[in-house]
């Protein structure tokens, strides 16, 4: 049989990539810009700038893909590309570059959901095997998606107000940390104890739901406190015990999750599955939960890229999904 590959795009956020996947497994190029330094010194993703720099990078990123290859355009099965959730402006690049390329070379266009990109990058460590439940975590997403089959998303909770990733960059710019502050905020908690005991919210609630905004707040709050009595707290034990209430919540709702949707495996995925004391601690929850499988994204494959769009492409490729040339950016997109 002739292989599938597939050229993919992702611009959604503040990551320019483009990669080649041959049959939904191999990686076969990335070339991926980053462009946080850009947006560093505004502690966050400025829209209008990440745009602007999709523009200039992205074909230099496809160029690369080629050239690392020797592929050429004659090669491709079909073109993927993010079409949302994200930034209309970032997204608007990487929907119309693929467009470009589906209209000039004549090949299928396939649309992709940027969370689906996520789980699916978890195939780069094992294939995903169904029923599966996805913990999807991060900078814009806090979600438990049921996937009865493959192609098959249903949220069966998420955040009522602030992201995890969201929360773990706010608090750490309140630290004096770089945008975004998850890896070393990660870093930073190892070192220090939960001596704070900051709020678990909707811990025990019985709902698959998250909520981060009050846990956000009290860690700010006892900052500035600390601040007006010119008390000096420890760096890392605030960055432990914020990390702890998160982690435990995560895990806390999951392990529900999984108890009342019988699943051969935890799918654990997006930015903040990087972390470390939540791929520890979901390994420990599986190992108790009887026959649940933990797959983990590869490290390099939890933040945004390319390579997780190639293979969510192929799956949706192989369902049939197809977009013609009225596909547009959908900022709000759901599963
Ligand atoms: O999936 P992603 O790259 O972009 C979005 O689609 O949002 O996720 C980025 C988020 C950021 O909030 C970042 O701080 C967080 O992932 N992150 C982490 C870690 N590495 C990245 N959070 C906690 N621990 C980490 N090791
Ligand atoms: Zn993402």
């Amino acid at each position: 049989e002739k292989d599938v590959i597939i050229l993919a795009f992702e611009s959604s956020c503040d990551e320019t990539s483009v990669a080649l996947v041959k049959n939904g497994r191999e990686l076969l190029a990335q070339s991926t810009a980053t462009q946080i330094k850009s947006h560093q010194r505004f502690g966050g993703v400025v829209p209008e700038v990440a745009s602007r720099h999709h523009i200039e990078q992205i074909i230099g990123c496809l160029d690369d893909v080629f050239s690392e290859t020797g592929l050429t355009y004659a090669d491709l099965t079909a073109v993927a590309v993010t079409y949302g959730p994200g930034l209309v402006g970032a997204l608007l690049v990487g929907v119309s570059a693929a467009k470009a390329v589906a209209f000039a070379h004549q090949l299928p266009l396939v649309p992709v959901n940027h969370m689906a990109g996520h789980i699916y990058a978890a195939q780069y460590s094992a294939p995903l095997e169904f029923p599966a439940m996805a913990l999807l975590v991060s900078g814009g997403h806090t979600e438990l998606v049921y996937l009865a089959a493959e192609n098959s998303y249903q949220i069966i909770g998420e955040t009522r107000d602030d992201a995890c990733g969201e929360a773990f960059d706010k608090v750490g710019r309140v630290l004096g940390l770089n945008y975004p502050a998850g890896k070393e905020i990660d870093e930073l908690a190892h070192q220090g104890k939960d001596t704070f005991h900051f709020p678990r919210a909707m811990e025990k609630d019985d709902n698959f739901d998250f909520s981060f905004s009050g846990l956000k707040s009290a860690f700010i709050n006892t900052v500035h406190h600390a601040d007006q009595i010119g008390e000096t707290l420890s760096k890392v034990d605030l960055a432990a015990s914020f990390q702890q209430s998160v982690v435990d919540v995560l895990a806390e709702k999951t392990v529900r999750a999984l108890r009342n949707y019988p699943v051969k495996q935890l799918v654990l995925a997006g930015g903040v599955a990087a972390n470390s004391q939540l791929r520890d601690r979901l390994a420990k929850e599986c190992e108790q939960l009887d026959g649940v499988q933990l797959v983990k994204a590869p490290l390099k494959y939890c933040g945004d890229n390319a390579a997780m769009i190639g293979i969510a492409g192929y799956v949706a490729y192989q369902h049939g999904v197809r977009a013609d040339m009225s596909l547009n950016a959908e900022p709000g997109l759901e599963f």
